[in-house]
């Protein structure tokens, strides 16, 4: 068994890869995201936001208070996120926790906490972790890591489709404008911002379907266990 990281933009295709790979592998996927939107849920939930700005302050006051993990929801076999001990893999998936969570992980505290439990569960092997800095801090010896990005266009397309399919009521502009501010403040924050890996394989997958992708990536795997 070996680990992977897999980071990149938002909206490319992270978690779809990692799932699958789970799925393939019988491996443990942690959606690192899904951990920072929690804590904008916990932040919009308890009135730590003004004016639609987060009130870092009072955040990270509240921290000692936040619980976030992964539990094996039975009828999918996904990890979903709990937070303080509550479902909350449904609430988190809107544009606005989206953009609160992009920044609110701007926080070292918030990251700190965070990544304390994002390095405990990259203990074991056989873990896929997503998000922005895993190869770069949470899992620098992970066997693969993958950087993924794919054209702004395709992207939102594919974003806008998604949320529109789940009923959300959103326009294609909104999606774009959206996913381009959070690649801005992931990439040129101070706290370990989106970077690509020196040993990262990347992947661009504007042109892929998700059975393409999955097929070069079992490639990849399969090419590093030869010896194993
Ligand atoms: O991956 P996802 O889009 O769900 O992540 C939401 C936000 O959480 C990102 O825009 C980013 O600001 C933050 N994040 C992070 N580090 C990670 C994963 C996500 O800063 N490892």
């Amino acid at each position: 068994m070996i680990n992977i990281a897999i980071d990149g933009y938002s909206s490319c295709g992270k978690s779809t890869l990692a799932k699958q790979l789970a799925k393939s592998l019988h491996y443990i996927y942690i959606d690192t995201g899904a951990m920072y939107r929690a804590v904008a849920l916990y932040a919009l939930q308890n009135g730590f936001i003004d004016n639609g700005e987060p009130n870092m302050q009072r955040i990270e006051l509240a921290l000692p208070e936040l619980m976030v993990e992964f539990k094996i929801n039975p009828e999918s076999g996904n990890t979903e996120v709990h937070l303080n001990g509550q479902p909350v893999e449904a609430l988190i998936r809107y544009t606005h926790i989206a953009s609160l969570a992009s920044r609110i992980s701007q926080n070292r505290m918030v990251r700190d906490k965070l990544q304390y439990w994002q390095k405990q569960m990259a203990q074991r092997k056989g873990v896929i972790m997503d998000g922005r800095d895993i190869a770069t801090v949470i899992m620098p010896d992970a066997e693969l890591k993958i950087f993924m990005t794919a054209n702004p266009q395709i992207r939102a397309k594919r974003r806008y489709e998604e949320l529109k399919a789940q009923g959300k009521q959103v326009s294609i502009e909104e999606v774009e404008a959206e996913q381009k501010l959070r690649d801005f403040q992931d990439t040129n924050r101070k706290e370990d911002p989106l970077r690509q890996h020196p040993e990262a394989q990347v992947l661009d997958n504007s042109n892929l379907t998700p059975e393409q992708q999955l097929a070069l990536v079992l490639q990849w795997i399969q090419a590093l266990t030869k010896f194993q």
